[in-house]
């Protein structure tokens, strides 16, 4: 899952870095009062996405140090994945508005990555599901926006990942791998790159695409990773080819429910919908309590990629609403969504002025802009404890998703796009290592390391020598 690495090898964050970097920005265009219900007709979800997505950018991006990595960062999230996954969140504001709203295309649009790029952030070992996140974003980005370098993106990091993490032994019958240490099968690469598959092969036409998105689904299939009493989607896939004893992530069922509504829509074939819709009953039948509302598997003890997947599970459940050719089944998701809305404004929410009383935690250094509420905390039951852009985003994901579908948004502030600065790579000439440390710069990062100081920096080589 998490995988990160800054190119930099040594990182000293000095007063003159914090100067220069401060320095280079400026006080932005924030007017708290962007959001209105009327904007939405009165949807109560889309009012509060619009809130929580103002705080989400506000708090937390751009990060101070974006300069130093390959893809688009922000300040506080745990790993590469949610860099990328953060995105399809924000395109998906503007799908569920009919596209009448166009609020932080910029953060959207400036995502975009080559798969080289992407790589870039990778070392040792690349897993191939943080690719996923970025593939999937990528081709919803296009979806949503008709734009074509996302959708060559997306392709990219597909066929990498086939060509570099698809098993070919013809074992239990192929999958992914999880990463390239080839030894496990992870259901999550294989739900994300099954989504992936079927959104590629609708939007290209390119068989190949399909051939493949068959191929992963027999894959699943075989290993039995879908139970099939409880429809609780397993981790992953053992050495025998069978369900490892694991459930619970709940964004392997969510993300397998996405990939059920895209293989729908890529064949027409309605039996996707019913699984999909099993998949998401499972998950509302065994991870909820005695309310209805969500608790994921870990919690209170989730790291800080698990604070990030109901979120993701919502997100899906709206592919599926979306395709879904059920009143009755649509109005009962919907419903359980508006449930876990409502849960988080009454009891999981920070809001209060002045906002330094919500304990909002940043891992950069301080926020660029003035900070914001409202701020959200990982259990979607309450109380609130800490905001933190993981458990943002997870809300985020759910209002979006709740958006009554016909959600139109008009006036101004529908086209809200604040401007932020471009990332300013940081070099020696930033003074950025402390007293008595060469400042060493080398290619073809153009980056740079501060040497111990019982060494000094060879300049040809860009290398520190020394004892
Ligand atoms: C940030 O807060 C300060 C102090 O309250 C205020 O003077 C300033 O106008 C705010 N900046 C923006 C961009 O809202
Ligand atoms: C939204 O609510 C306001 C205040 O209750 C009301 O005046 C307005 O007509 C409503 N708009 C729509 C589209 O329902
Ligand atoms: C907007 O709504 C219209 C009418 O319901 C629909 O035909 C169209 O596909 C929607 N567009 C988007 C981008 O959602
Ligand atoms: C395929 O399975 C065989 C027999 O269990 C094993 O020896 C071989 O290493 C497996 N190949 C891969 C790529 O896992
Ligand atoms: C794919 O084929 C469908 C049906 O023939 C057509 O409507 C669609 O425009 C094609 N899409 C592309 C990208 O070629
Ligand atoms: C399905 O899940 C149940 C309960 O966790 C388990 O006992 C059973 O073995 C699973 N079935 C398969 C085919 O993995
Ligand atoms: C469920 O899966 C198990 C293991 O693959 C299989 O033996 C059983 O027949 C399946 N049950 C149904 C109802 O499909
Ligand atoms: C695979 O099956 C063998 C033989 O039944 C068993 O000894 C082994 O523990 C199993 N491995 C896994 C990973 O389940
Ligand atoms: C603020 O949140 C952090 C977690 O990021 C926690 O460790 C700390 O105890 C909290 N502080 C207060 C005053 O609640
Ligand atoms: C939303 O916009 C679409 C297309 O612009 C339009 O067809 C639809 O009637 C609008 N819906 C509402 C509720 O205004
Ligand atoms: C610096 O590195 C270059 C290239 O590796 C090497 O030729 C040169 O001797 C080194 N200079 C010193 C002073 O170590």
């Amino acid at each position: 899952m998490l995988c990160l690495r800054i190119v930099l090898t040594s990182l000293c964050w000095t007063a003159a870095v914090w100067a220069l970097l401060l320095s280079v920005w400026t006080d932005a265009d924030t007017d708290t009062s962007v959001c209105s219900p009327e904007m939405y007709g009165n949807d109560t979800a889309a009012y509060w996405a619009c809130r929580i997505q103002f705080a989400h950018q506000a708090n937390w991006f751009p990060s101070p140090i974006a300069g130093l990595f390959s893809y688009e960062i922000w300040n506080g999230y745990d790993g590469f994945w949610q860099n990328g996954a953060v995105l399809e969140t924000f395109v998906n504001f503007l799908a569920n508005t009919n596209a009448t709203h166009t609020r932080y295309t910029s953060v959207i649009k400036g995502g975009e990555r080559n798969l080289y790029s992407l790589l870039e952030a990778y070392g040792p070992y690349p897993s191939f599901d943080d690719m996923g996140w970025y593939g999937l974003a990528f081709a919803r980005i296009h979806e949503v926006l008709g734009d074509p370098q996302f959708l060559q993106d997306a392709e990219d990091i597909f066929d990498w990942c086939w060509r570099t993490g698809w098993d070919t032994s013809g074992n239990c019958s192929g999958g992914f791998w999880f990463d390239n240490r080839f030894d496990s099968k992870q259901t999550i690469t294989n739900a994300q790159l099954l989504q992936l598959s079927a959104k590629l092969y609708r939007m290209t036409n390119n068989t190949d695409y399909g051939k493949k998105m068959h191929q992963i689904y027999e894959f699943i299939v075989y290993n039995d990773l879908i139970n099939n009493s409880s429809y609780l989607v397993s981790d992953g896939a053992t050495a025998n080819c069978t369900a490892a004893d694991v459930y619970g992530p709940t964004y392997n069922s969510g993300v397998m429910i996405g990939a059920m509504a895209a293989m729908y829509k890529a064949t027409g074939f309605t039996s996707y919908n019913d699984l999909g819709y099993k998949i998401a009953i499972g998950i509302l039948e065994h991870y909820c309590n005695e309310n209805g509302i969500l608790v994921e598997y870990c919690n209170p003890n989730c790291n800080d990629d698990a604070l990030m997947y109901k979120g993701i599970f919502a997100r899906n459940v709206r592919y599926l609403i979306d395709v879904l050719d059920d009143p009755i089944r649509e109005d009962y998701l919907l419903n359980w969504l508006d449930l876990q809305v409502k849960s988080n404004i009454e009891h999981n929410i920070c809001d209060l002025n002045p906002l330094t009383k919500c304990n909002i935690s940043y891992k950069d250094g301080p926020a660029y802009y003035n900070k914001s509420g409202p701020v959200f905390s990982p259990d979607w039951r309450g109380p609130f404890t800490y905001g933190a852009p993981m458990q943002q985003t997870s809300v985020l994901d759910l209002m979006i998703a709740a958006i009554r579908p016909g959600t139109n948004c008009t006036g101004k502030y529908c086209n809200y796009d604040p401007y932020y600065p471009a990332p300013q790579p940081l070099t020696c000439g930033s003074r950025p290592c402390p007293e008595g440390e060469d400042c060493c710069e080398y290619s073809p990062y153009t980056s740079y390391t501060c040497c111990y100081t019982n060494q000094h920096c060879n300049q040809t080589a860009g290398i520190c020598v020394g004892n």
